[in-house]
């Protein structure tokens, strides 16, 4: 090995397995003198912890408030009560040294209203390495569970998954999307976890966080959303409590959805239901600005009002909510580009 590559080794080992359980076998003379070298050739490179694999310490995970805060003000369209849950939710969930129980969010909305996105830029604003880092773990039913008659299967990897992935860090975080579309039984394995134990085997879940994606309570979502409009109210006007009620109930009796068929509600395991609302037209234009944007095209207006005007809307008769939301947009503009 030449020296470099050694220096190299010892600094991974250092940084992502923490000074001291490195340092210990050796006696104090030599890690003094150990630490004067690895000043200097830290001095040398500032970035150092660029250099190496991602580890589960606060250069690589760390909570970023104003982000999220940014993020949801300006990125987000449309979700005035997710997106102030969330920033709640988190910021008192990461300011905690000592959370009871790991947090657990449970999204829902029709389609297209940025669910996905959301976890996204809750990701970015956690992990360095947003949702690329190896801590953050996505599961869809028919990507990693598709055949029914494995469902034993699928409940012990699962467990085995979460188990091993808190093992490797404790602020892991677990996305779970299309909800509705998995198993009933495949979120009961894991309901342990989510719940108040101080310790399971020795490993503690607390830090954790568990994003729930769903469809479900959709349509009592849109109806109150309708009802607003229909009323000529604006829409900034729906509160939590407009929609928690019909929320849960719609949730609770919708028996065909894996979820639901768990005490997950009964035993208060989710901390948060977040709501989100349907799109209206100006906010697909927002999503349309957004995308031009992002592909390094100056936003243009005209562009956007000709992008939004071609999306179906719904009702029928109305023509206010979006039908795909803002999914497909950035797809639609290599049209009109
Ligand atoms: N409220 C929003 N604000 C800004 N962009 C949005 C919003 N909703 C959707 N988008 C855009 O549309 C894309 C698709 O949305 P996303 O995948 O988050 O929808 P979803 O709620 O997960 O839908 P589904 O229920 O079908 O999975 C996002 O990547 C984002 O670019
Ligand atoms: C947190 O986010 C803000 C706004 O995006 C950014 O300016 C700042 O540099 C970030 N802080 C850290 C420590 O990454
Ligand atoms: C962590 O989860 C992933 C799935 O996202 C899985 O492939 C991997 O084996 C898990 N790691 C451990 C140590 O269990
Ligand atoms: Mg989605």
């Amino acid at each position: 090995m030449n020296p470099e590559k050694r220096h190299v080794l010892l600094l991974w080992m250092l940084v992502c397995s923490g000074m001291t359980e490195a340092i210990e076998p050796f006696s104090t003379s030599i890690a003094v003198g150990m630490a004067a070298a690895l000043t200097g050739f830290l001095a040398s490179y500032q970035n150092i912890f660029y250099y190496f694999n991602e580890c589960c310490r606060p250069e690589w995970i760390s909570f970023n408030k104003t982000g999220l805060e940014v993020d949801l003000e300006s990125k987000l369209f449309g979700q005035h009560i997710g997106s102030r849950i969330i920033l709640k939710a988190l910021t008192g969930f990461m300011s905690n040294d000592n959370p009871k129980k790991p947090l657990v969010l449970s999204l829902h909305g029709h389609t297209g209203t940025g669910k996905n996105f959301v976890s996204k830029l809750i990701a970015d604003n956690i992990y360095k390495e947003g949702m690329d880092s190896s801590f953050v773990h996505v599961f869809t039913s028919e990507l990693h569970f598709p055949h029914s008659s494995k469902l034993d299967t699928y409940k012990s990897q699962l467990q085995q998954w979460i188990k091993g992935n808190v093992t490797n860090c404790e602020r892991s975080m677990f996305i779970f999307d299309e909800m509705d579309k998995m198993q009933p039984g495949l979120i009961d394995s894991i309901k342990p976890y989510l719940d108040y134990y101080d310790k399971l085997d020795g490993i503690s879940y607390r830090k954790a966080i568990f994003i729930f994606l769903s469809n479900a309570g959709g349509e009592s979502i849109t109806q109150i959303a309708l009802d607003f409009w229909r009323a000529a109210r604006d829409r900034e006007e729906i509160e939590l409590k407009d929609l928690e009620t019909l929320l849960s109930l719609s949730v609770f009796n919708n028996k065909n959805s894996g979820l639901w068929h768990t005490s997950l509600i009964d035993k208060n395991l989710v901390d948060f239901f977040v709501p989100f609302l349907p799109l209206e037209y100006r906010h697909v234009v927002q999503c349309a600005m957004a995308a031009m944007k992002a592909k390094g095209l100056r936003p243009d207006k005209n562009v956007a009002d000709q992008v939004a005007r071609d999306v179906n809307y719904f009702p029928k008769s109305e023509r206010v909510f979006s039908v795909k939301g803002c999914k497909t947009i950035e797809n639609k503009l290599h049209y009109y580009t």
